[in-house]
């Protein structure tokens, strides 16, 4: 593994059958405790990017918002949030997207991105890919250019990251974890 992975492996806590029993809980509360950790995700979730022009960081509620700001500090970026409904006072485009249980919806400020601007979607994890998926319509909506979708973790068998390529949109992610 690489140092990188290493890093997070040994910074992400894992919890058994939480938040119900068979599930293994990949908590990033840990991580963003430990300082060292903490930068080097920030880093290496736009390092890609480094050197390109890019308008906004959109980070999705709740753990998007921690990872979201700092990149946006970090890239001289503006940041969006995308939040689950009913908590943005203006105008807001919203989409519903599926949870395990029934649908919930995400909203944005309408005014919260021009056409054409250039702007990387930031989570902290992918799963399913419906959180994310939403979140790509809504940019889509206001006519942001997506240069990329960035996770600190993937969980590949539940494929979110096709989910996410098949919209054209870009996906980086830092480390992944199987059988979840
Ligand atoms: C978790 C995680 C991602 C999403 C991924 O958020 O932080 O946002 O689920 O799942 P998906 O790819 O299957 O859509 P959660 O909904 O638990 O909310 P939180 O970030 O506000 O805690
Ligand atoms: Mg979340």
């Amino acid at each position: 593994k690489s140092t990188l992975e290493q890093t997070l492996l040994s910074a992400i806590r894992t919890i058994p059958d939480y938040p119900k029993p068979g599930v293994l809980f990949r908590d990033i509360t840990t991580m963003l405790g430990d300082a060292r950790a903490f930068r080097r995700a920030v880093d290496e979730l736009v390092h890609p990017w480094a050197g390109t022009k890019i308008d906004k960081i959109a980070g999705i509620e709740a753990r998007g918002f921690i990872l979201g700001g700092a990149v946006a500090h970090q890239m001289s970026a503006g940041f969006v949030p995308i939040r689950k409904k009913g908590k943005l006072p203006h105008d807001t485009v919203r989409v519903a997207y599926s949870l395990e249980y029934g649908i919930d919806e995400m909203e944005m400020h309408k005014d919260a991105i021009a056409p054409g601007e250039r702007v990387i979607l930031i989570d902290d994890l992918i799963a399913t890919g419906g959180t994310a998926e939403a979140a790509v319509k809504l940019l889509k909506q206001m006519g942001a250019v997506i240069e990329a979708a960035c996770f600190v973790i993937d969980l590949p068998d539940l494929g979110g990251r096709a989910k996410i390529e098949a919209l054209g949109v870009p996906v980086h992610t830092l480390i992944s974890f199987d059988g979840d």
